[in-house]
């Protein structure tokens, strides 16, 4: 069964857009772009699109490449003093002369839309509820659920160990009482160990890593990867024309863990928005 990202997306936005309609303030995303990197900007666009979509207010602030990193984090300082900013994305990758982790640190964890935060990646590490979950991680979590996939007791392999992804999902399968594989590219013996799993997630970036020989009778198999080939067609980590007769479950790509991202992103910004009053009040 091909799981329909777009789909499941596609009806928390329209929630999303209920539920916003209802209030009388807006929440308002910031988000943060630095320099010129095409992917970036596209990324951007269609947040901020989607964002007013919504009907929440989004503003996008272009910094240049050499943008000094003093500069950005007082930027940053900035909307985190702003009552009227709901939420801050600094969009990643940074020009190398800038510290990501810094500017991670410099987010207020109550404007976090990313979950990026220390406050907010430490609260989920330790199985508490942050004010922000990873987007990725959260929409996959969310994909499960909606096919009534089982997680409790299940063997789960996720190759990669992004903290976007691979390290946040970790946790949150372990919250939910999973055993959890982490592999990376120092692995030994990666198909041996996606032999015995029940749940694959593939988010390493590598176009068809994942193949049917790796793949059980009746696993689950999620493709966090987006890979642009020279003939410009995107493909997922997972070999999905060879694998979709052999997996109870697959995401395709485009269409699956993707529509996700963004629609956890903007939650994450009604959540905090919602957090923020109830703060204030
Ligand atoms: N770059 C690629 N993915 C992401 C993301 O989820 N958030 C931010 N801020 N930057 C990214």
């Amino acid at each position: 069964m091909i799981i329909d990202g777009k789909k499941v997306a596609n009806s928390i936005l329209e929630e999303l857009k209920l539920k916003i309609s209802k209030l009388d303030k807006k929440p308002t995303i910031a988000v943060i772009i630095v320099g010129e990197d095409p992917a970036s900007k596209i990324y951007v666009k269609t947040k901020h699109q989607k964002a007013q979509e919504l009907g929440m207010n989004s503003i996008v602030i272009e910094m240049p490449a050499d943008v000094s990193q003093e500069s950005l984090l007082a930027k940053i300082n900035e909307l985190n003093n702003k009552q009227d900013i709901t939420g801050i994305l600094v969009q990643m990758p940074l020009p190398a002369h800038i510290d990501s982790y810094k500017v991670i640190e410099a987010i207020s964890p109550l404007k976090d839309v990313d979950g990026f935060s220390y406050e907010n990646v430490a609260k989920n590490a330790m199985g508490l509820v942050p004010y922000s979950y990873s987007c990725t991680p959260k929409g996959i979590l969310r994909l499960l659920d909606e096919y009534e996939i089982k997680l409790e007791g299940q063997q789960v392999l996720i190759i990669g160990r992004s903290n976007i992804v691979g390290k946040p999902l970790s946790m949150m399968f372990l919250n939910r009482n999973a055993t959890v594989t982490i592999a990376h590219s120092k692995t030994k013996n990666l198909q041996k160990l996606a032999l015995e799993s029940d749940i694959i997630v593939a988010a390493v970036g590598v176009p068809k890593l994942v193949k049917s020989t790796w793949v059980k009778d009746g696993a689950v198999v999620i493709d966090v990867g987006i890979n642009r080939m020279s003939d410009k067609k995107l493909v997922g980590d997972v070999d999905f024309e060879e694998i979709q007769s052999k997996a109870s479950f697959i995401t395709p790509v485009p269409g699956g863990v993707g529509p996700m991202t963004i629609a956890m992103l903007l939650e994450n910004t009604l959540e905090l928005f919602l957090l923020q009053e109830k703060e204030q009040k």
